[in-house]
């Protein structure tokens, strides 16, 4: 098992779901995260109850919210290795007599610790339409880091090939990245969709029963650009495990809490799931390989 994955286990005990890079526990965020050691983490991608009436959420008073906000963002902060990151989405409430909708980003600015690097919008195609406002398309991930002047940022591992004009010369030479476009702070991205009302046959092919489920593309766009292999990464606010299952596709260790017993089950079955075809696709290549090496040697012996 990893190092620090071992040290989490030591403190907080057996998890709801484990396998060797891999630690989800169902317990409250903030209270698992203030046992934890400082530094241990490297990356923690996450997107907490927007405290607007979901399925999973307590309704607070707005201000009890932004108090715990500021509470588990400051665990997080601790948390965090000198290098670190954290991304964090989180969407809109209304405000009567002040606000439609605005951003949480708004409410916690002045509580957060961390550097703001930027702002990504995330803008899915398809959503509900209003009257009243324009259709709103967009979500923002908020990208911060500990230390300015130092942080994991993996451009070439994230750069979109999709190129409008590939052979764009300057001076005779070749403008373009052969990796391709840098993605820009917009993300194109559909959302994951339930398919309801047409026999699910519209429904995203990652999709859970958890009705919050960020897309496995978004998420992996982030940890392949800000974090490395072998790397530990959280998320406090697990749901359905899409940070868990990006992170290990990725070569990095994952802790994960989740409060609610049946989102755990749902991410458990979602990682072994997913383990399960990792493990296949393992065997069918080294098989691959085999027969390779076994046909090339065939060839030599008999020229
Ligand atoms: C917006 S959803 C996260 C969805 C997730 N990003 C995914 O892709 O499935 C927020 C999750 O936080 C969980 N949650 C709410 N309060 C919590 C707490 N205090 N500690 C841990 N998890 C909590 C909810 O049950 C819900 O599953």
């Amino acid at each position: 098992m990893d190092s620090r994955l071992s040290v989490i286990r030591k403190i907080l005990g057996k998890p709801a779901f484990e396998e060797p890079r891999v630690l989800i526990y169902q317990l409250d965020a903030l209270e698992a995260m203030a046992l934890l050691p400082d530094e241990l983490v490297d990356l923690t991608v996450t997107s907490p109850p927007y405290n607007i009436g979901k399925a999973y959420e307590y309704l607070m008073p707005l201000d009890s919210y932004i108090e715990w906000t500021r509470n588990w963002i400051e665990q997080v902060y601790r948390l965090t290795a000198p290098f670190g990151a954290f991304w964090l989405n989180l969407g809109y409430i209304s405000i009567p007599g002040r606000a439609r909708a605005i951003p949480l980003p708004y409410l916690i600015w002045q509580h957060v610790p961390f550097y703001l690097v930027q702002e990504v919008v995330w803008n899915y195609g398809a959503g509900v339409s209003t009257t009243l406002a324009f259709s709103p398309r967009n979500e923002k991930f908020l990208w911060y880091v500990k230390y300015p002047k130092q942080y994991t940022f993996n451009l070439d591992s994230v750069r979109d090939p999709n190129v409008k004009y590939p052979n764009q010369k300057k001076k005779g030479k070749i403008r373009v990245n052969p990796l391709g476009k840098n993605p820009t702070d917009v993300w194109q991205i559909p959302k994951v969709t339930t398919g309801e009302g047409m026999n699910g046959r519209r429904a995203s092919v990652e999709r859970t029963a958890h009705p919050a489920q960020f897309p496995t593309a978004v998420i992996e766009r982030i940890i392949k650009a800000c974090s490395n292999r072998g790397e530990l990464v959280l998320d406090p606010f697990i749901g359905s495990g899409t940070t868990a299952e990006m992170a290990i596709a990725n070569e990095r260790a994952v802790v994960g809490f989740e409060i609610n017993d049946s989102y755990v089950n749902i991410a458990a079955e979602r990682l072994s799931k997913y383990l399960r075809k990792r493990q296949l696709q393992d065997a069918q290549g080294r098989l691959f390989d085999e027969l390779y090496n076994n046909t090339i040697s065939l060839k030599r012996s008999a020229g």
